[in-house]
């Protein structure tokens, strides 16, 4: 409803309680009506402040319209199964002349994930998601899914993603979701992911780079490069750069990046201005884990910006988001004084059903000392973006 106020399409229904006695009913043509019972009468104005109204938008995703015996309309949820004779977006009425907004929609931060996306039918669309299985995107790959769209829930653990994968068809048994093994902190598994995805033959509209690390103590990945750098940006990176001749080809596609807030506190350049690859993948010695995680984080928007620089004219585009601070996920479990300080946090923080966000070069061979080559190869390519920008 707020995303209603902000479209300057007023939610009036607050306002404009109906007497007793009346009830309120829509047409087939999603005209507004009012019912008397006591006089068995009906008319077209609102008994109280006689004004006109029509119901906003297509119905939700999944509602059907039907007709009873009677003539009367009624609306049938696929998905909950059930019937009612109230018409969903009776919530979204608007005034039967109203002044045409002049701005654009727009969202809150209270607007959920399903209101974002309410009436639009996704089907036919293929979304990857990394990070699946928890947190943010997990609720971005219910929300995706709910509305029809097949997601591809990319997760370092199968056995978490086809848990999570069961969660979805437990709300929508007909919900196309798949879950598929993805670990950023191997250049290898990303690059088996992005094989056994492209043997699949499907098209890629949507590539959301979600999965991250938080705070965790120094460790090498097998490539050898520190975890935080290599799980929330540079896993992302090569697997946007494998599978980018299929979002070219499944054009308009777009890439998702989810970034935080937090970039703004860090650098990564040294004091003449240059990109500082010893900044990016620190030793233990230089190694601080917030300052590793917002570090990544400055990577993901610089990184989205110059994909999009890059791809947009190709029907391809890319953008970082902030989701919010301090959400309940599970990005607090590295250490338990992050998970105290996300606790105290949590009433006054989005709630994780808010969620949806609603953004060259070629790799040789994959032979034993290919992740080495491949390794110097990406970086190298990651840092040309990088430094673009
Ligand atoms: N929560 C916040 O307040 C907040 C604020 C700003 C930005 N963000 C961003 O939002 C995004 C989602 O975070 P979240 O809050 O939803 O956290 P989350 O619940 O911890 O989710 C992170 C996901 O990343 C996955 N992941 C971790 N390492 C991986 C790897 N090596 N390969 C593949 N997947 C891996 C995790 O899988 P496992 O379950 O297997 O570990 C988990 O599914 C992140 O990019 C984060 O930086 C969050």
């Amino acid at each position: 409803m707020a995303a209603l106020k902000y479209a300057g399409l007023e939610d009036t229904d607050s306002e404009e309680e109906l007497p007793p006695g009346w009830e309120e009913r829509t047409t087939k043509d999603g005209w507004v009506y009012y019912a008397n019972h006591l006089e068995e009468k009906t008319q077209w104005e609102h008994p109280k402040s006689g004004k006109r109204k029509r119901v906003a938008g297509d119905l939700p995703y999944g509602w059907e319209q039907e007709t009873d015996e009677n003539g009367q309309v009624y609306f049938v949820d696929h998905i909950n199964k059930r019937t009612t004779y109230l018409d969903p977006r009776l919530a979204f009425t608007v005034e039967d002349n109203p002044v045409k907004p002049t701005t654009r929609q727009k969202y809150d931060g209270n607007s959920t994930a399903m209101e974002i996306l309410q009436g639009r039918d996704l089907s036919g669309k293929v979304v990857i998601i990394t990070g699946a299985n928890s947190g943010i995107g997990f609720e971005t790959a219910k929300s995706l899914a709910l509305h029809g769209a097949c997601v591809i829930l990319a997760c370092r653990s199968l056995a978490r993603g086809e848990d999570a994968v069961q969660r979805i068809l437990g709300e929508w048994h007909k919900a196309k979701v798949e879950a598929m093994t993805l670990d950023l902190a191997s250049l290898q598994s990303v690059q088996h992911f992005a094989e056994e995805f492209k043997s699949k033959n499907l098209p890629l509209h949507i590539l959301i780079c979600n999965a991250a690390v938080f705070g965790v103590p120094w460790s090498l990945t097998e490539d050898g490069l520190e975890s935080t750098f290599q799980v929330n940006h540079l896993g992302h990176f090569y697997l946007v750069q494998l599978l980018e001749d299929v979002l070219r080809q499944s054009s308009p596609a777009r890439v998702v990046v989810v970034s935080s807030e937090s970039h703004r506190f860090t650098e990564i350049n040294d004091s003449s201005g240059k990109l500082d690859f010893s900044l990016l993948s620190p030793s233990k010695k230089e190694y601080w884990a917030m300052l590793a995680y917002n570090r990544s984080k400055l990577c993901n928007i610089l990184f989205s910006n110059e994909l999009n620089r890059r791809l947009s004219a190709h029907g391809v585009t890319s953008n970082a988001v902030h989701p919010g601070n301090m959400i309940y996920s599970s990005i607090h479990r590295s250490w338990w004084v992050y998970t105290l300080l996300f606790t105290l946090a949590r009433p006054f923080t989005k709630s994780m059903a808010l969620f949806v966000y609603l953004t060259e070069f070629t790799e040789e061979g994959g032979s034993s000392a290919a992740p080495v080559g491949l390794k110097g190869l990406l970086l190298y390519g990651c840092c040309r973006y990088l430094t673009y920008i």
